[in-house]
């Protein structure tokens, strides 16, 4: 597979991120198909336009198998299917990628930040971690390697995530010339949370961000839990080299409400209506809706017990309301996520066998991920549930109220970034507190239908305020003093 430009040819944008922008198969000729994916930093990166010089450099692509791309594309792929950039995938050893993503990235820094260990989940810094942190400083090693091989002379560099906290310090020693950014999806721990970790890891992760000219996140909560980080961990704080920045990521508008009206999503309305059902009363039932990747920090059990409280305490609302919750698996390799799965799946049971009756399935279930049935969801929602632990922004509270047919109300954790902007007309609750919850969804199903597609409007503004696009483009600009 040919690349649009000559390997010898330097970029002027890089982008560096565990996951490509891409999603593949390989045929059975061993011939690689890749899809362009969604999200952000795709779009982002598509609105430099295809005659932008600019390169993405990954470590997998979709779920699928990492040698097997490297095998039919000698790891690069061709630009026409990825929104116009090169994407190089690296050649990482499998063990090392495994005990970064899996053992460090996915169970330590991502456990750290989301504030997830409890008993019997707790935080363990023995030989095993520390051969696991060796593979995360090769990993990001490698990409740092890459990213200077490809960098133009004074090109920008956005690195993203906490995969690649080490890599914007590398890079500047190879490259000091380059302008590195380096943008955190997640949420930051607070200080007295992120000292869970050694102190060593706790100052290599820091002085690593801090190697970059520009340190972003998604809103100023989390930004200002690194500025503290730094200060607790490393006493001098922020170094004068390097800036603190803020940039919330909005919903695409355009595309959602464009996509959310193709056939395919027409046609898993109609399915989504046969399994909602009509109350016995003749009118429509009431749909609560969630859409998540199956994640501990998402919460979705303490939201399922929340609806069943919701149900014991409320029995008007039996027969007239259905739980539409599409959790789809992520991080299979773990074991923590697989029993997390399956936990899912046993409540969301349980409340069906305890309550359902012949004609109405009080819990609709879904896990095979579909986005066009997560959009007809979107149309049908009364109600959307989003009531993460923590969460860096969240985007499903910004699409769907884009989305709804007929306007939806949110109810909405205060723990998630896009609470900042949302939180005004939401029904906030704390996570944790099932019962808390339970009455917001009371309160946001009996909302009338005025005030709720009046709220809805004023969500959907807010949740559009900065697309992709500009999000990307403004990141760019306020990294190498250009505007885009
Ligand atoms: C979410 C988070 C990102 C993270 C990504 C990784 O989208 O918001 O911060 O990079 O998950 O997910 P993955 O499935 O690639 O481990």
């Amino acid at each position: 597979m040919a690349s649009t430009r000559g390997a010898a040819e330097k970029a002027q944008v890089l982008v560096a991120s565990n996951r490509g922008p891409v999603s593949h198969h390989v045929g059975e000729d061993g011939s690689l198909h890749v899809r362009r994916g969604g999200g952000g930093l795709v779009s982002g990166l598509s609105a430099i336009g295809p005659d932008a010089d600019s390169v993405w450099v990954c470590a997998a692509l979709g779920d699928g198998d990492r040698e097997a791309v490297r095998r039919a594309a000698g790891g690069l792929l061709p630009a026409a299917d990825t929104g116009g950039q090169r994407v190089r995938m690296l050649d990482i050893d499998a063990t090392v990628h495994a005990e970064a993503y899996n053992g460090i990235a996915n169970s330590v820094l991502w456990f750290v930040h989301h504030m997830l260990y409890q008993t019997p989940l707790e935080p363990v810094f023995d030989a095993g971690f520390r051969r696991q942190w060796a593979s995360y400083e090769a990993y990001n090693q490698a990409f740092a390697e890459a990213l200077a091989q490809e960098a133009a002379e004074g090109a920008a560099v956005l690195i993203q995530d906490y995969h690649l906290a080490l890599a914007p310090r590398m890079l500047r020693r190879l490259r000091p010339d380059l302008r590195i950014g380096h943008f955190s999806h997640t949420p930051w721990a607070p200080p007295d949370y992120f000292r869970l970790l050694p102190d060593d890891i706790a100052t290599e992760l820091l002085t690593g961000i801090l190697g970059a000219d520009r340190a972003a996140f998604l809103t100023q909560r989390w930004a200002d839990a690194f500025k503290d980080c730094c200060h607790r961990v490393l006493g001098p704080g922020i170094p004068s080299g390097t800036r603190i920045g803020v940039h919330g990521l909005g919903a695409d508008a355009d595309f959602l409400r464009k996509r959310a009206h193709e056939p395919d999503v027409a046609e898993r309305m109609a399915a989504l209506r046969e399994e909602i059902g009509t109350a016995p009363d003749g009118t429509a039932r009431r749909t609560i809706v969630r859409v998540d990747r199956t994640e501990l920090s998402k919460n979705i059990v303490r939201g399922l017990l929340a609806y069943e409280q919701l149900l014991e305490d409320r029995p008007e609302w039996r027969e007239k309301v259905v739980h539409l919750a599409f959790a789809y698996p992520s991080r299979q390799d773990l074991a923590v996520y697989r029993e997390y799965t399956a936990e899912v799946q046993r409540v969301a049971d349980e409340i069906n066998e305890r309550y359902g009756t012949p004609g109405w399935t009080p819990v609709v279930l879904h896990v095979k991920d579909d986005f066009a049935r997560s959009l007809a969801a979107y149309r049908l929602a009364d109600v959307a549930l989003v009531n993460p632990i923590r969460d860096g922004m969240n985007l499903v509270a910004k699409e769907v109220p884009v989305v709804s047919d007929e306007g939806c109300a949110l109810v909405l954790s205060r723990e998630a970034g896009a609470y900042e902007e949302l939180g005004e007309d939401a029904y906030a609750v704390n996570p944790y507190d099932i019962g808390g919850t339970a009455r917001a969804l009371h309160e946001a199903l009996g909302m009338p239908a005025e005030e709720r597609a009046e709220r809805s409007k004023r969500l959907a503004a807010a949740a559009t305020a900065l697309p992709p696009a500009r999000w990307f483009l403004d990141q760019l600009e306020a990294l190498t003093g250009q505007p885009s």
